[in-house]
């Protein structure tokens, strides 16, 4: 049910969609792993419905909150002094109940029950497979924002939080570098990313590691003991190598256990970065992307589109059909590696 600070209902204003369809009341919530940026987010997606006389309402805990009615109105001046901070204001979840068709009729009921006619959902390809079930199985119209550190998601160059987690992670990274040198060690940092070599990719070329080891190319560990022998033979005075998590090696500790014997003449240490890097505030990127795609994604519904993904590429706002967004697979660019590869020398 919405919430006690629902507040007066204000319908003035209410724009129409191009099929002539009066859009009053629309709801937004984030879900799956949170970014940073979401809460810029969420800011941007308030006030710019509220500048066109939408009112907006928040789901707190994701489709989680939905099932269960967790929606109240979010005001102008509820989403005041959350801009610059991490995580998300709504709270997020990974439901399992929604995966079901109950679960889905549960949450369609409380969105016919509060008289939403459009969504916007703020997370991941996990959360936008949920929002097109939505859409298809209850007539919601649903607008989706790339809300993930991975930046796995096709449709927009870059996905909400991706940048400041690469920063967070190299941040990590120079510390490293610092005690790194001193011992003259051979270090591990996994970094975050699921099946994707993005925060791994970006975060090895700024912090100019010696080594990245992304999904998107196999690990071959006999070469990798021999680059990182060469390395110290060179001259170089540490060596780091950048794992994401997904790399087929199998992470940090395996691929410092698989390089093993190899190494034994070579001090070395695994770092493990994790949830740190989803954490602290938005950096200026991802706060003007947010505000970018908030705004978009409020102009999508009002013009009636259904099941797309607002995002940026090559700074030019689009609009990407929701499935195409998760389907079809935003890899690392190969000139990337190659670029990472020479200056690596
Ligand atoms: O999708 C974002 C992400 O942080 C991934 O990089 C990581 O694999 C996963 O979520 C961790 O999930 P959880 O917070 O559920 O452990």
């Amino acid at each position: 049910m919405i919430g006690d600070d629902a507040g007066p209902a204000r319908h003035s204003g209410t724009r129409t969609s191009e099929d002539g369809r009066h859009v009053q009341r629309i709801a937004v919530l984030t879900s799956g792993g949170d970014a940073p940026g979401m809460n810029a987010a969420i800011r941007a997606v308030v006030r710019s419905a509220d500048a066109r006389g939408v009112e907006v309402y928040g789901v707190h805990r994701g489709y989680e909150g939905l099932i269960d009615g967790r929606v109240s109105f979010l005001s102008a001046r509820s989403v005041s002094g959350i801009l610059h901070l991490g995580g998300t204001m709504l709270g997020s979840a990974r439901s399992e109940r929604f995966r079901t068709v109950e679960g889905r009729r549960a949450a369609i009921k409380q969105l016919q029950a509060n008289q939403i006619e459009g969504l916007i959902v703020i997370g991941g390809d996990g959360s936008f497979r949920g929002a097109d079930a939505l859409s298809r199985e209850g007539g919601i119209a649903v607008v989706g924002m790339p809300g993930t550190i991975d930046n796995d998601l096709s449709g927009s160059d870059y996905t909400l939080g991706f940048d400041t987690a690469v920063n967070t992670a190299l941040e990590a990274i120079d510390r490293i570098r610092d005690t790194a040198a001193s011992h003259q060690r051979a270090f591990f940092i996994e970094v975050m990313g699921r099946a994707s070599g993005w925060i791994a990719l970006c975060s090895a070329i700024a912090g100019g590691a010696t080594e990245v080891l992304v999904p998107e190319r196999p690990t071959d560990i006999d070469e990798l003991q021999h680059r990182i022998h060469q390395a110290f033979a060179i001259g170089k005075q540490y060596c780091l190598v950048v794992v994401a998590e997904g790399d087929d090696a199998g992470g940090a500790f395996e691929v410092a256990r698989r390089c093993g014997e190899g190494l034994s003449t070579l001090s070395h240490r695994v770092t493990t970065l994790g949830h740190v890097q989803r954490g602290g505030p938005p950096s200026m990127r991802d706060r003007i992307l947010a505000a970018r795609l908030g705004d978009a994604a409020v102009s999508a519904l009002l013009d009636g589109d259904d099941r797309v993904m607002v995002g940026e590429i090559h700074l030019e706002l689009v609009r990407t059909p929701l499935e195409e967004a998760w389907s079809t697979v935003h890899h690392t660019p190969p000139e990337l590696l190659d670029l990472m590869d020479r200056l690596a020398r």
